[in-house]
């Protein structure tokens, strides 16, 4: 039987240059759509599918996350003597039970590959998921939970995927299909962001994961490639390599690169419509704006 995958990591020790100066002090998972943060999206997204044991890969300067998951007794006691029970439901979905999270640094910027290797003894020798929290997805069932139970059919290594314009592929990891099931693909290779023209196909993978322990072991084994980082696309190529299954998963849902201003964007737009309380009135002023635009012409 193929073991249940309860433990996800969660790569947050990028500087996040693109959001500087905001990010000079808060760190880029913190930033918030509507009113809650990128990770806990990403959180709420992993609880969903499962998972309970939740490992933050962080880096210098990331302590505020850290506190986010923290209780605060002060804030709590404050709301409950003012009969605030909305906003003490809204604070439970921050709190981790003790022992479900645990803190790994990374000392050095060395990619994306670097960064999970660095959770290996957390993670031993099971399934588990990688979520990256830049990439928002909205949908209707969650992603990693849609993926998990794809996976539960077809064990191996399974990446969200997506397609995306010829223009694009260079920002991405690339799939080379094999064999096209529709939802599900199975691959014969895949390229950390090839040089434009290069691309096996459109397919790019977008920042869920489920991955089997080989993966951990191929981290000891690769050298730097694209962007002289140590990339998690190679450790799953060599899956390939070594004959054993990966498979791209074509998601159900809205994908937004929360890594871009253009992207954070248009989440920020996506999900203040889509909230109930907000979206009538954001709706009407997004369409004056628009048509103002227009007019000036
Ligand atoms: C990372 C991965 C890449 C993937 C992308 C999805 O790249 O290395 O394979 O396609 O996330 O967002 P990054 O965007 O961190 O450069």
């Amino acid at each position: 039987m193929k073991k249940r995958v309860t433990k996800a990591v969660f790569p947050v020790a990028g500087l996040g240059t693109r959001f500087l100066p905001a990010t000079k002090s808060v760190p880029k998972e913190i930033m918030t759509l509507v009113d809650r943060p990128l990770i806990q999206y990403a959180i709420d997204e992993a609880r969903a599918a499962g998972i309970t044991e939740f490992i933050f890969v962080t880096s210098r300067g990331k302590s505020a996350l850290e506190d986010y998951f923290d209780h605060s007794p002060e804030l709590e006691a404050k709301l409950r003597k003012d009969g605030k029970t909305e906003l003490l439901e809204a604070l439970e979905n921050t709190y981790m039970e003790s022992g479900a999270i645990a803190y790994m640094r990374q000392h050095k910027p060395l990619g994306l590959g670097h960064a999970v290797w660095c959770a290996r003894r957390l993670i031993g020798n099971e399934p588990f998921a990688v979520i990256l929290p830049d990439d928002v997805i909205a949908a209707e069932k969650p992603c990693l939970q849609q993926m998990v139970e794809a996976y539960e059919e077809t064990g191996g290594c399974m990446v969200a995927a997506m397609e995306v314009s010829n223009e694009k592929t260079s920002s991405y990891g690339v799939l080379d299909p094999k064999e096209d099931m529709g939802s599900i693909v199975s691959t014969r290779g895949m390229v950390e962001k090839p040089k434009p023209g290069t691309a096996p196909s459109n397919l790019a993978v977008i920042g869920r994961y489920i991955l089997t322990p080989d993966v951990l072991h191929n981290l000891n084994n690769i050298e730097p490639s694209a962007g002289g980082e140590l990339q998690l696309t190679d450790a799953i190529a060599m899956e390939i390599e070594a004959k054993r299954e990966v498979y791209g998963y074509r998601f159900r849902g809205q994908r937004f690169d929360c890594g871009s201003k253009a992207g954070f964007l248009q989440a920020t737009v996506a999900f203040g419509l889509a909230r109930e309380e907000l979206g009538a009135e954001f709706g009407d002023y997004l369409r004056e704006m628009v048509a103002m635009r227009n007019a000036a012409q």
